[in-house]
């Protein structure tokens, strides 16, 4: 990824926002809301914990031990302070809750006592690990299941009590597409999803191989289209989606480099940017939302 990961992450939950499936997010809401007792949900790959503070928003959040597992010691930072600023501006009372009993580096921590009682780490380390150490009734991967393969997916789903349930949003499935189109884009998109096959990674066709995966495993699941869409409106990007879209459109250049002659890459590229910089450029990508339980 090209640029700043932590104004990417924020940059892209407004894009995520639209994107969700709302009848895949009902079930979700449905198998978490209002529950009460032991529920431990992992946020693997979390990145700032957007789904914590989206959370806090639900009429009726449950109890929770909430863990958010990062590569990342910087994003989840921001997500710790995020969320306790959300937490305090809708009258929760914010506290320290300890350090995470499993795998990796607590970098912060949370109590948060208002509409439920939801403790939150916020952990560097591997997900899979964090997985691996088992006792979960929630495994959550959004934006994240693409960079693994089947065996990293059946690591997420055993860490899993029987019963427990997933959510597996975002999950790309190619069709990466820009308007106004250009003349080197089916050289330069198809380079780009080449980057991200290998044997042990889903890849750029990961949404439909992990339904496939599931199916396979005789998992029950849920599954609709997510699908990203960036639009200028009277010439000007929502939000921050600007700042998404330039990080976006430098990351298929980068990564197509040595891929494509070099005069394709760089006309591509510069007439992308010129199409952002004048307001534009439109986008979209191919994503599915996914969420099931095992038995
Ligand atoms: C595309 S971001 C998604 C972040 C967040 N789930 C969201 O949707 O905003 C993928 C995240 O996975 C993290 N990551 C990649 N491999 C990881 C691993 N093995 N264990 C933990 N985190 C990992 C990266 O640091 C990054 O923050």
């Amino acid at each position: 990824m090209k640029g700043d990961d932590r104004r990417y992450l924020l940059a892209k939950e407004t894009v995520d926002d639209r994107a969700f499936d709302p009848g895949v997010r009902r079930r979700v809401r449905t198998d978490l809301a209002g529950r009460s007792g032991d529920v431990r949900l992992l946020d693997a790959g979390a990145g700032t914990a957007p789904f914590l503070r989206r959370l806090l928003d639900w009429p009726d959040p449950p109890d929770l031990t909430y863990v958010a597992v990062d590569a990342d010691a910087d994003v989840l930072r921001l997500g710790r302070d995020l969320t306790a600023a959300a937490a305090r501006d809708r009258g929760w009372a914010v506290s320290d809750a300890g350090v995470f009993d499993g795998p990796g580096e607590t970098v912060g921590s949370l109590s948060l006592r208002g509409e439920s009682a939801i403790d939150a780490r916020f952990v560097r380390g591997d997900a899979l690990d964090a997985a691996d150490a088992g006792g979960w009734t929630f495994v959550l991967a959004q934006a994240f299941v693409d960079l693994l393969g089947p065996a990293g997916v059946d690591r997420l789903l055993d860490g899993l009590d029987a019963g427990g349930r997933f959510s597996f949003p975002i999950t790309f499935d190619g069709g990466t597409a820009f308007s106004p189109s250009h003349e080197a884009d089916d050289e330069v998109l198809s380079a780009y999803h080449d980057t991200m096959r290998g044997d042990d990674r889903l890849g750029s066709r990961a949404g439909r191989r992990l339904e496939r995966h599931l199916g396979r495993r005789g998992v029950e699941f849920v599954a609709a289209d997510a699908d990203w869409a960036v639009r200028p409106v009277d010439g000007a990007y929502p939000a921050d989606e600007a700042y998404f879209l330039r990080v976006i459109v430098d990351t298929v250049a980068d990564a197509v480099w040595g891929r494509v002659p070099p005069a394709t890459r760089t006309a591509w590229h510069a007439a992308r940017t010129a199409q952002l910089d004048d307001g534009r450029l439109g986008y979209d990508a191919h994503n599915r939302d996914v969420t099931g339980r095992i038995d």
